[in-house]
């Protein structure tokens, strides 16, 4: 029988798409998730347990019970201005929601963990592109809980042998490329839904935060991603794990070139066809200009590469999945 992996937060917008790329590579899945963001529609039929991470003793039960050959840890909270007015909620669901699924993982003899960490752990980067060696120093809470997580995934990994691949993403975008599934935020915040809600007017004309920054056109620029892409990775990631490779590795995952907000907007009004309204406002608080990663070690290490994140494939997708599903996931 294939190994089975855990895919915690496996009904949210990443996890949802590597669980399946994690069934087409021909792993077996069990989804753990206490759908608080995510959606049961996004489970496409796979396997689920309905688990809370802060609930421990069900936890431990259920790492008990299923024993995985490997878990891969989605689930958290992911708002950068939310972090910032509940801070505790995002050190309790992402610092202690990942100690006891550690913990739960030493009881069980479990040792092998891909984990999603962020960009957000650089903070504001000396220079671009960023390599991982770059220093880890965040500006938010958001960040600094996701830099806590990989400081208890070397630690257990001193200590108890735990086995353990940081995925660091850049900005995930897009949707299955058969539009299975796709990208529902409620409260949505990112900028290429909103983008193509604004062009379908579906919303109100699109914000953007700010003009006057240090770039070519005065837009931020962001490292957009292909949800395809980086679910691609975590499927290398835990082939690397079971493949009996050890320590505590940590991987950029982004696409390796930058696009700007006006760059973006003007890739959603040529795939759809239709202008995005919109207008510039203030900058929101806490935007670096310019977050661009390398991904040299990912592709040298893994040998992973991007396969669909051209700007205008990633937009083409994300409007796929728009168009057949406006309303996101059925509740
Ligand atoms: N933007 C707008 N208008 C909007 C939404 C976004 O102009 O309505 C701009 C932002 O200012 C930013 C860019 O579009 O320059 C991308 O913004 P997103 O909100 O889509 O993504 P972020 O770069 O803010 O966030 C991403 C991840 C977070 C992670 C963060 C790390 O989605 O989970 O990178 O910096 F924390």
């Amino acid at each position: 029988m294939p190994p089975l992996i855990l895919v915690v937060g496996g009904a949210g917008y990443i996890g949802s798409h590597t669980a399946l790329a994690l069934r087409d590579a021909g792993l077996r899945t069990l989804v753990l998730d206490d759908f608080s963001t995510g959606f049961r529609g996004a489970l496409l039929g796979g396997d689920c347990v309905e688990v809370d991470l802060l609930d421990a003793p069900r936890l431990r039960a259920a790492l008990a019970t299923h024993r995985p050959a490997a878990v891969v840890h989605f689930a958290a909270r992911c708002y950068v201005g939310e972090s910032v007015r509940d801070p505790g909620a995002y050190y309790r669901n992402n610092v202690v929601g990942t100690l006891h699924l550690l913990e739960a993982m030493v009881a069980s003899g479990v040792a092998n963990i891909v984990f999603s960490s962020t960009c957000a752990t650089y903070g504001e980067p000396d220079r671009v592109p960023i390599e991982e060696t770059c220093p880890q120093r965040p500006i938010n809470p958001y960040g600094n809980t996701k830099l806590a997580c990989e400081y208890l995934l070397h630690d257990f990994g001193t200590a108890h042998g735990i086995r353990s691949i940081a995925l660091r993403y850049f900005n995930a975008a897009g949707a299955d490329p058969q539009a299975r599934l796709g990208e529902d935020h409620r409260p949505e915040t990112h900028l290429i839904p909103l983008a193509l809600a604004a062009a379908a007017g579906r919303r109100p004309p699109l914000q953007v935060f700010g003009a006057d920054y240090p770039t070519p056109d005065g837009t931020c620029i962001r490292d957009y991603i292909h949800v395809a892409d980086l679910a691609d990775a975590h499927v290398l990631a835990v082939q690397s794990l079971l493949a009996g490779t050890g320590g505590c590795r940590a991987f950029n995952l982004g696409n390796g070139s930058g696009a700007s907000v006006a760059e973006v907007i003007a890739a959603v009004a040529r795939v759809t066809g239709r202008p995005v309204p919109h207008r510039i406002v203030a900058r929101r608080p806490g935007d670096p200009p310019r977050l661009v990663g390398s991904t040299a070690k990912i592709t040298r290490e893994l040998g992973w590469r991007p396969r669909r994140s051209a700007l205008d494939q990633i937009v083409a997708d994300a409007w796929a999945w728009h168009e057949r599903h406006p309303d996101g996931y059925a509740q």
